[in-house]
């Protein structure tokens, strides 16, 4: 059987913000094209606040979400009251994907396979934050760099991390 690669993808600042307000902090356009691109086809877990920050399920994808709420249950997703049921209902997905927030990053991240970060090298402030990749089980397999497309000369990398 053919293990399914669990990774997370997820957009951080230097200071490890992801959002403020249930909303994200910046738009990049190359970052959402490169989200949609790998994340198509495929599923992707996600908590129930960062369901609600978005405007409906995201297409061509099975939108799984995560919540303690029994009663919870919108239109077009898959609800578990686990992260861990929610994992194992995409076995059969060979690169299923945790798209956040801040609580179901930390609860996932020694349990994935891989992480795709882009790193916003810059300070943000937010309420919503990536944890510290433990660097003792990761690697870093790949960066492509990459700048803020206004005046800032701001950097920002697709980072790849793989399990050692
Ligand atoms: N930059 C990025 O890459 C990125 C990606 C995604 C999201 N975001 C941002 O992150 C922020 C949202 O993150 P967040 O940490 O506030 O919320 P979140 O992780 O999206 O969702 C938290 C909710 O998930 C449910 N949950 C958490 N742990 C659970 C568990 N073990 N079992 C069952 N349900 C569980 C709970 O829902 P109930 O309260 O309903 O029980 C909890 O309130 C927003 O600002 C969003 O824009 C950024």
């Amino acid at each position: 059987m053919i293990k399914s690669e669990l990774t997370i993808i997820a957009a951080a600042s230097a200071n490890n913000v992801i959002g403020f307000n249930n909303k994200l902090i910046w738009n990049i356009p190359k970052d959402l094209k490169r989200f949609k691109e790998l994340t198509q086809g495929h599923s992707v877990i996600m908590g129930r606040k960062t369901f609600e920050s978005l405007p409906s399920p995201l297409p061509n994808r099975r939108n799984i979400v995560v919540t303690r709420n029994k009663d919870y249950s919108p239109g077009g997703i898959q609800v578990f009251s686990s992260i861990e049921d929610a994992i194992d209902v995409c076995k059969d997905d060979l690169q299923p994907f945790i798209i956040g927030g801040g609580e179901i990053y930390s609860q996932t991240i020694n349990l994935v396979d891989k992480i795709e970060l882009t790193r916003v090298y810059k300070d943000y402030q937010g309420d919503a934050f990536f944890p510290d990749i433990p660097m003792d089980k990761f690697e870093l397999d790949s960066e492509l760099v990459n700048y803020l497309d206004d005046d800032s000369n701001t950097k920002y990398s697709f980072l790849t991390y793989i399990k050692k």
